[in-house]
């Protein structure tokens, strides 16, 4: 009887193991591990979910590997489809998780079909399994031309060679001085000396005589009329260079939090910078991508008067209700930085996509600035500079092929932007 029962419960227990697992694999076997599901889910993400969310990371959003197995698949569908019914069902995780992000909405996306966000998922879970593929491709991806440091001699070196140069001239002075009065004790010693030669050594140094003599004035006014010239001729230059500009800005949009601590993509808002001439300013629009949750700084209650500025020139947008009002549109008034006068051809997707450069080459460390500064001049001679030291990018650009066979025949070192022609006048010049 008792093995009978052991027996029967050793069966029963096989059953509930088998039902157990038969739920695990079909809880696995609703998230799809194909190729090109994965495929489809990593460029939604990227699009629509990688300004928020970091697989391994936290950002805006919780990180999200394994996420998968935090949740079902439909609570997940359900809760990327619209975060805020979820949450104000009262279902207890959303709530809880939704004010562990001080309440920061996620973005609504009830246009993605349950299809959609699985494949997302899918991309995640690929993800969660193999990290360094990802990161490795990121690196490769990444691979950009070096551009030879500035050979020009920095200015702080200028300083230190400057002082340098006067400290060695006041030990001169000092040491010909020293020399002077040692003679002169030494002739004083002398006997026999005429009265003239008397009168010469027993003068004494006169710093007012020294400033009295023609030769010293001269030398004033050499140097004076130099300076007031070299003045003006920079002066001359920089007529229309507005290095350093930094104008403020009608709403305070902060490059440092979104692009820098946000870690926002710069082509999520500058979308010509790969595509086209000009890099673009984004509309409203790309803004309230976000800002139609998000109103303030670290979720706090009510609307920032800065985003305020975004809600008006919309016409008026309602965050509770999230609805548009019929007010006027009035588009943002941004200041120009960067300017160049309209005789000069410059295209973005050549020097970023084509060239490879990054935008802080040309722009500086953007993502740390509050208010865009202009960091070079953007003379001539800048661009020219640079075309004459940079080399091409011409790794898997089968255009650059013969050229670089060319090129290798009768020059050593690679091949620059000037050897493709980046020097002529009329690829600038309109
Ligand atoms: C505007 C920023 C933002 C965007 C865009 C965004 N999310 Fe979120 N997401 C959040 C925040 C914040 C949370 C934390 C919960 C909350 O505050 O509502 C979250 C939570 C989540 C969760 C729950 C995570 C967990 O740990 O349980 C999932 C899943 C999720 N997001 C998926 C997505 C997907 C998929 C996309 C792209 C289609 C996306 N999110 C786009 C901000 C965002
Ligand atoms: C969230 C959107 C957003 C992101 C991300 C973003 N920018 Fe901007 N950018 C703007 C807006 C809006 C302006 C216009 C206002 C201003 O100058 O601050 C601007 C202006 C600029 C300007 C000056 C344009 C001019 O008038 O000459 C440069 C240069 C620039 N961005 C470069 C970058 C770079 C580089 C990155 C990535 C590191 C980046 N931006 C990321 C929104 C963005
Ligand atoms: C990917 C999402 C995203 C996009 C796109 C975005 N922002 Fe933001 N922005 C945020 C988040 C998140 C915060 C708040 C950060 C915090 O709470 O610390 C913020 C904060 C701000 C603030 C400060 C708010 C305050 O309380 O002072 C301003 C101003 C702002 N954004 C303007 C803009 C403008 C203008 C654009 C469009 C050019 C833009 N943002 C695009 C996510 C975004
Ligand atoms: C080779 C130098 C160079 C690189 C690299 C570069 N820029 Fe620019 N950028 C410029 C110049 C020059 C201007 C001024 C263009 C004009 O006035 O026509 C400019 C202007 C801009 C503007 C103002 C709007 C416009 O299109 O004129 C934005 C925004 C901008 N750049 C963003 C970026 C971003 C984002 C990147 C990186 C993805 C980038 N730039 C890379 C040189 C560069
Ligand atoms: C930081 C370096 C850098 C700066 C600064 C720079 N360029 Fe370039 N430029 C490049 C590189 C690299 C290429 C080659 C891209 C390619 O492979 O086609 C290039 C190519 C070009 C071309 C195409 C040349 C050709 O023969 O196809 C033009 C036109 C051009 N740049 C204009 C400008 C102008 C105008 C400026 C200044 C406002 C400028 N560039 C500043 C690096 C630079
Ligand atoms: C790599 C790009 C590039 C090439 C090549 C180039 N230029 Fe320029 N040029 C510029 C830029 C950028 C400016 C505007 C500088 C400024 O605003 O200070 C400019 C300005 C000028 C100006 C001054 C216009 C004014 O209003 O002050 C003249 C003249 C000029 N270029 C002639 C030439 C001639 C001639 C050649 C051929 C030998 C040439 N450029 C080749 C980029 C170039």
């Amino acid at each position: 009887m008792e093995r009978l029962l052991q027996k029967r419960f050793g069966k029963f227990s096989l059953i509930l193991f088998a039902m157990l697992f038969s739920v695990q694999v079909s809880f696995a076997q609703d998230i799809p591990t194909d190729e090109a599901t994965v495929k489809q889910g990593g460029e939604m993400f990227k699009e629509m979910c990688v300004v928020c969310h970091n697989v391994d990371s936290k950002k805006i959003g919780p990180a999200l590997h394994n996420v998968y197995e935090r949740r079902d698949l439909p609570w997940i569908i359900k809760f990327v489809q619209n975060s805020q019914k979820v949450i104000q069902s009262g279902d207890e995780y959303a709530v809880k998780l939704y004010s562990e992000y001080n309440n920061t909405a996620m973005s609504t996306f009830d246009y993605l079909s349950d299809e959609e966000v699985t494949s997302i998922v899918a991309y995640i879970k690929h993800e969660t399994e193999n990290p360094t593929v990802a990161a490795a491709a990121e690196v490769a991806d990444g691979e950009t031309v070096a551009v030879t440091e500035n050979a020009g001699v920095p200015s702080a070196y200028m300083t230190a060679i400057l002082v340098g140069l006067a400290i060695v001239l006041a030990l001169i002075l000092g040491i010909l001085f020293l020399m002077v009065s040692m003679f002169n004790k030494f002739l004083k010693t002398k006997e026999g000396l005429t009265g003239d030669e008397e009168s010469f050594i027993n003068d004494k140094f006169s710093p007012l005589k020294l400033l009295k003599s023609p030769g010293f004035m001269g030398i004033i006014i050499f140097l004076f009329t130099a300076f007031a010239f070299k003045a003006t001729i920079d002066g001359l230059y920089n007529i229309g260079i507005q290095q350093g500009y930094e104008p403020t800005q009608p709403i305070a949009y902060s490059h440092k939090l979104h692009a820098g601590d946000l870690g926002i993509d710069c082509n999520y808002c500058h979308t010509g910078v790969t595509k086209a001439k000009n890099a673009n300013i984004p509309s409203l629009n790309i803004c309230m991508n976000c800002h139609s949750d998000v109103k303030n700084l670290q979720g706090k209650d009510g609307v920032s008067p800065e985003i305020q500025k975004i809600y008006d020139a919309l016409g008026g947008y309602d965050p509770v209700t999230k609805e548009y009002g019929d007010g006027p549109k009035t588009p943002i008034e941004w200041t120009r930085v960067h300017n160049l006068p309209d005789l000069v051809y410059f295209n973005h997707k050549q020097h970023v996509k084509v060239g490879g450069l990054e935008c802080q080459t040309c722009h500086g460390p953007i993502e740390e600035m509050e208010v865009v500064k202009q960091e070079e001049n953007l003379t001539m001679g800048w661009c020219i500079d640079c075309h004459r030291k940079t080399d091409v990018n011409t790794q898997g650009n089968a255009y650059y092929d013969d050229m670089v066979k060319f090129h290798e025949k009768d020059h050593k070192d690679k091949m620059k932007v000037e050897d493709i022609g980046g020097l002529e006048c009329s690829k600038c010049h309109y």
